[in-house]
């Protein structure tokens, strides 16, 4: 089959297609409604069957006679460890922490969260977790303790499983004074804390703190909790458009068929060949492609926990890929940049052996044509962009490498719809645009399994978030055209959410934060191009009347509020005062202009605009302010 018969399949006849799929993973119950609408726009699959994540992941590879086999592979160059996990040694920490889980009180319906650095511990407290049930939901450890009080609160976990520390190149990252700080914050009273401790010799523990290591201690078989299809495996937060984070609900069964089928058809790797996912497991490129996917599919995966340069430079990427025999590796396109910058000419490259590699996927922020081409240059090896986002939990659009289905990458494109997904590109009045046109890059529902089921606690949030704008489609929040030849081309978003190295954050967030600071009348805090991290945030400040303070001092200490409140990964910078903003006769802030201002693309001056005059006075704030790189 062809990759168009292959996709009308999908389309038109998506019930046989996906139930041939589910029979691709093992189900203790196998489903017999493959798709049911349960309220309007609201879709499950797989409703009435049973299955466990946990079991998928170990127990299968292990009954079939593949425990020995290497599962997981910790490669850390900044504690320059490597540390190799077969199946069989997995499901025996997992099981020693699902014992404790229950010991603790926990079971199916409980929720967990995870405060994480990239060590083992993450992934087998994801996976007990899953065994029996219990909810959990990773907050990336790169969050600040405020972040981290909001998810808390919201996901209201019995349990935090955490760690002493995490490290940034050489930078120590307390953990222990971060989550403390974070409970103090949240109104939720967790239970209890269970700490890893990757420094023993420190151990200090306070009321109701365990100590990881001796709380799991019984290595016998811990049973599986079969579940539902339809049981949340987990809570993701992401950036919306406010300070509040949206909790992408993820089902089970349809969760583990989508992962299964990506790893096969999209990711081209068979049971036994490396998988090398170099992300965080606080994203859900984490979640998918370092934890999930690569294990159901019996791939061995790499937890890394490191950077692609300076840990200790840039050939890490290169040296893993020989060290370990890596098939396919997927990263964000900052990283690749990060490499360029050091290493031009991959004279790095050229140390080392990556015959292994057949190809390099990209996501999780646009790809610039220069990145591409220069990856493609060095590597000689097929690039692939795909666009997917935390609510599909798999990729949307991409190429499938199976069998070549259609191996023809398209620069600056995030090339073809994938299986399971009808995109289109729509404008305000949900017609469909001609090809060449720009807009909003729609989904019409059914989405296929894997995607997003609801928000937590909050389907009304869902339906008006991302199924009220187009009746009968998924808005994605980014805009985007189709070409001739049906390819995809993803421009940004089209709404108050930027991408900094890949990371998602909200710059509605940015301005409440920023607009909570005493000086403050007034603010618009924009994504702007950045040469290394894609996009940085830049604040245009409005003072209240009559401040005397230096703007220098207070440039600071907003910088400091945003590390404060958000964490260091906002990467915010740059507050460029200005007496006033530029804003429409209604009183919208014309934040699209300010960006092109910053990024100095030419405009014409919207006819709505309140002042014209306004526009050269905020180009002139550019000017003097400067642009930093
Ligand atoms: N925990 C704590 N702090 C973190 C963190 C984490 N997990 N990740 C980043 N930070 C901090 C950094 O230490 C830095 O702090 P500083 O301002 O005190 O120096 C700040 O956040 C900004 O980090 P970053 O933008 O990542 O810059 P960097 O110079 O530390 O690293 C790159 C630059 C390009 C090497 C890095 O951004 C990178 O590896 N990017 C790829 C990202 C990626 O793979 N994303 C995939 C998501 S799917
Ligand atoms: P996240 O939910 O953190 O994975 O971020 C999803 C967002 O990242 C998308 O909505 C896009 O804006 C952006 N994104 C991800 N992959 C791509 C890609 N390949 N090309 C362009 N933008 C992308």
């Amino acid at each position: 089959m062809n990759y168009s018969e292959l996709y009308s399949q999908s389309i038109e006849n998506k019930e046989l297609f996906w139930k041939n799929q589910a029979q691709e993973i093992y189900w203790k119950t196998f489903p017999n409604t493959i798709l049911s609408e349960v309220s309007p726009l609201i879709y499950h699959w797989f409703a009435d069957g049973f299955t466990n994540m946990s079991y998928l992941c170990l127990d299968a590879h292990i009954e079939a006679g593949r425990g020995q086999e290497i599962a997981l592979i910790y490669e850390s160059p900044v504690t320059q460890q490597t540390q190799i996990y077969s199946y069989q040694e997995v499901l025996v920490e997992v099981n020693k922490l699902a014992h404790a889980l229950k010991r603790f009180g926990l079971t199916q319906g409980d929720t967990c969260v995870l405060y994480m650095p990239m060590i083992p511990q993450a992934v087998f407290s994801m996976l007990a977790c899953a065994r029996l049930g219990v909810t959990h939901s990773v907050v990336f450890g790169g969050f600040a303790p405020r972040e981290l009080a909001i998810r808390i609160d919201d996901a209201k976990p019995k349990l935090l499983i955490t760690a002493d520390y995490g490290m940034e190149f050489d930078k120590i990252i307390d953990y222990t004074a971060l989550f403390r700080a974070a409970k103090a914050l949240a109104n939720h009273q967790v239970d209890k804390t269970l700490i890893y401790f990757r420094d023993p010799s420190q151990k200090e523990l306070i009321t109701d703190e365990y100590d990881y290591e001796a709380t799991c201690q019984d290595t016998s078989f811990c049973d599986v909790v079969w579940v539902k299809s339809t049981h949340p495996l987990y809570i993701l937060y992401t950036s919306g458009t406010t300070g509040k984070p949206k909790g992408i609900v993820r089902d089970t069964g349809g969760y583990a068929t989508a992962l299964k089928f990506s790893m096969e058809y999209i990711y081209g790797v068979k049971q036994g060949q490396t998988f090398w996912a170099a992300s965080d497991v606080g994203w859900v490129v984490g979640h998918s492609y370092i934890v999930y996917g690569p294990m159901i599919h019996g791939c061995p995966t790499i937890l890394f926990e490191g950077k692609p340069i300076r840990t200790p430079d840039a050939g890490i990427f290169w040296r893993i890929i020989e060290k370990h025999k890596v098939s396919t590796m997927f990263t964000a396109p900052t990283a690749i940049r990060a490499i360029r910058k050091e290493d031009e000419q991959g004279t790095l490259l050229k140390e080392y052996d990556i015959s292994s590699l057949n190809y390099l996927f990209l996501a999780g922020e646009r790809c610039d044509p220069a990145t591409f081409l220069w990856a493609k240059e060095v590597l000689q090896k097929p690039v692939i962009d795909h666009w997917w986002q935390t609510e599909s939990g798999w990729p949307m659009l991409g190429l499938l490498t199976k069998n070549d289905l259609n191996p023809n990458a398209k620069v600056g494109s995030s090339n073809l719809p994938i299986p399971g997904y009808s995109i289109q590109i729509l404008d305000e009045s949900s017609q469909e645009l001609p090809e060449d046109e720009e807009g909003f890059v729609a989904l019409k529902l059914p989405a296929p399994p894997g995607f997003v089921t609801t928000l937590w606690n909050n389907q009304e949030g869902f339906i008006q978030s991302y199924l009220s704008h187009f009746r009968g489609y998924y808005l994605s929040g980014d805009g985007g055209y189709r070409d001739q030849d049906g390819y995809f081309f993803i421009m940004g978003r089209i709404d108050d959410v930027i991408n900094v190295s890949g990371h998602r954050l909200s710059t509605g967030e940015m301005e409440e934060i920023i607009a909570s600071h005493q000086y403050i009348a007034e603010c618009a805090v924009v994504g702007v191009n950045d040469k290394l991290r894609g996009q940085k945030p830049i604040g245009f400040i409005v003072l209240k009347d009559h401040i005397k303070k230096n703007q220098d001092e207070i440039a600071t200490e907003l910088t400091q509020l945003i590390r404060d409140k958000i964490g260091a990964i906002a990467f915010y910078k740059q507050s460029i005062f200005v007496k006033r903003l530029p804003k429409t006769r209604s009183g919208k802030i014309l934040r699209k202009n300010l960006r092109m201002l910053y990024d100095q693309i030419d405009f014409e001056t919207p006819s709505t605009i309140d002042d014209p005059k306004i526009i050269s006075e905020i180009a002139l704030a550019i000017e003097n302010s400067g642009r930093i790189d």
